[in-house]
């Protein structure tokens, strides 16, 4: 007899092959739809992912923007997002006539959009970014002066990397910039062997008590090769089921296990199951938003 969890997993794989749909996740997805998932990874390569993808149809268990990218990028696909109330608060932090008011402000500088923004905010900006590629987006730049937004963190960070004047937006991620230094000195105190590893979304007086600074793929891939046994982990919580799985013999334990993002846990196997059904909710974004962001994305993903 199988139980609902499988029942459902049986049913998506039917579905999935009637629909010639592929399903991407995000890592801070909960594990039972990262494990039914065809690629699971960080915001960089499941952009690629969504480029290159041959399907009709890809489901996207992540966040709004992700969703957004993937149908920008494959303009002929049907993108699902199977949690349609699944968005990033960060994302919502800046709007397109805010750009604008920038670009009016500072006319010599680039706008470098974090891909945590909406289609319309990337229709605004000259360049996208990930946190796997920021610094090298940034100094990739011709112009001295850098528009960075939303995160006010990740420009932090990426200023300590670069000689150019990066002009910040106040923007924030809730579950990175709640992690504080005493979660670190009470992490370290019960675990003193083990490396910390944090992402660049975290303050900076927490990014300076790191061993390494990473986007979430970039923390499995380093887990998994590195020497040391033992690892305290800086993001959202949804990232330890990767680790467990692509690095069993490793033991990772959480800075803040109050780290949640509860948009990325809206998704669940009974959402991905009804979205594949009824195709839907649908994710599109306007043709000309489209073009115009796809520009910015592109131009990335040539970096
Ligand atoms: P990554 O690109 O590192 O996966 O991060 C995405 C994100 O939303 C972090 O909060
Ligand atoms: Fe947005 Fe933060 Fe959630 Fe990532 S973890 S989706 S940046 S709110």
């Amino acid at each position: 007899m199988m139980n609902m969890t499988e029942k459902l997993q049986d049913r998506i794989l039917q579905l999935k092959q009637k629909r010639n749909a592929m399903i991407l996740a995000h890592n801070y997805q909960i594990p039972e739809v990262q494990d039914i998932a065809d690629i699971v990874g960080d915001s960089l390569e499941l952009a690629r992912a969504a480029k290159s993808i041959e399907c009709d149809v890809i489901v996207f268990c992540g966040v709004d923007f992700m969703a957004e990218t993937a149908c920008i990028l494959n303009p002929g696909k049907t993108v699902l997002l199977p949690s349609i109330e699944a968005c990033c608060p960060m994302a919502a932090m800046i709007r397109a006539d805010e750009v604008r008011m920038l670009r009016r402000r500072f006319p010599d500088a680039a706008v470098v959009s974090y891909v945590n923004t909406t289609a319309e905010v990337k229709a605004e900006s000259d360049i996208c970014c990930t946190s796997s590629n920021a610094i090298q987006v940034v100094e990739s730049l011709d112009q001295e002066q850098v528009i960075f937004l939303p995160d006010k963190n990740l420009a932090s960070y990426v200023a300590r990397f670069s000689s150019k004047e990066i002009l910040p937006w106040q923007g924030y991620c809730f579950v990175h910039d709640r992690i504080r230094p005493e979660d670190v000195l009470k992490a370290r105190r019960a675990h003193p062997d083990a490396k910390l590893l944090v992402h660049p979304e975290c303050r900076p007086e927490v990014i300076d008590m790191a061993d390494m600074v990473s986007s979430t793929s970039g923390m499995i891939k380093h887990v998994c090769s590195a020497p040391e046994e033992e690892f305290i982990i800086g993001t959202e919580i949804g990232i330890l089921h990767g680790l467990k799985k692509q690095c069993p013999e490793k033991i990772c334990y959480p800075l803040s296990s109050q780290a949640i993002c509860t948009n990325m846990k809206r998704t669940d196997l009974t959402k991905v199951c009804e979205s594949l059904e009824l195709l839907q909710p649908r994710i599109t974004v306007p043709e000309d938003v489209a073009n115009r962001a796809r520009k910015a994305i592109e131009r990335m993903l040539e970096v």
